[in-house]
């Protein structure tokens, strides 16, 4: 029996796509596998590891938890939409001038669940830092770099701004 396939219309990094892809398969893959955006990464595929943090109509979301279908019209942001605007490379700046990454495999989705962190609170402490992450594992770092990259960018963002650092 062929497996029922179904025609998705979204629009990735500003630009609109049209897929068809098996109704069961989740957006994290379509991302990967048929636009090609493979900074999606895909780790435990159930909701947990964070590796596949998207941003969709601008929350974060796990894409292996949505189906393909129930993307119908989202606009999302991947990490290489995040990674080229000015409001948020600082972020990915810090991560590599903090070696906040070994195999770089958390490092989107960990940038992605940051840049949410920082966009709700300007001034976090690195309990709350590593309390917002918690839901992105990393296997590599021991997080200490990566809470450093966060605190790092958002000090930056407060200088900027006049405010102390
Ligand atoms: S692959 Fe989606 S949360 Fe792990
Ligand atoms: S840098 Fe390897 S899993 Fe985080």
């Amino acid at each position: 029996m062929s497996e029922p396939m179904q025609r998705v219309a979204l629009k990735v990094n500003g630009e609109h796509h049209v897929v068809t892809v098996p109704t069961r398969k989740h957006l994290a893959d379509i991302l990967r596998e048929d636009l090609g955006f493979t900074g999606v990464h895909v780790g435990c595929e159930h909701g947990v590891c964070g590796a596949c943090t998207i941003r969709i109509d601008g929350a974060i979301a796990r894409g292996c938890l949505i189906l393909g279908g129930q993307s119908e019209g989202a606009e999302i942001e991947t990490i290489e939409y995040l990674s080229s605007q000015p409001g948020t490379r600082d972020l990915v700046e810090a991560f590599v001038s903090e070696n906040a990454l070994q195999c770089g495999f958390c490092t989107p989705g960990m940038v992605i669940s940051a840049a949410a962190l920082l966009a709700e609170t300007a001034d976090p402490t690195r309990e709350e830092v590593r309390a917002y992450l918690s839901g992105n594992y990393c296997r590599c770092t021991g997080y200490q770099a990566i809470v450093d990259a966060v605190m790092k960018t958002a000090a930056g963002r407060r200088a900027e701004k006049g405010e102390v650092a």
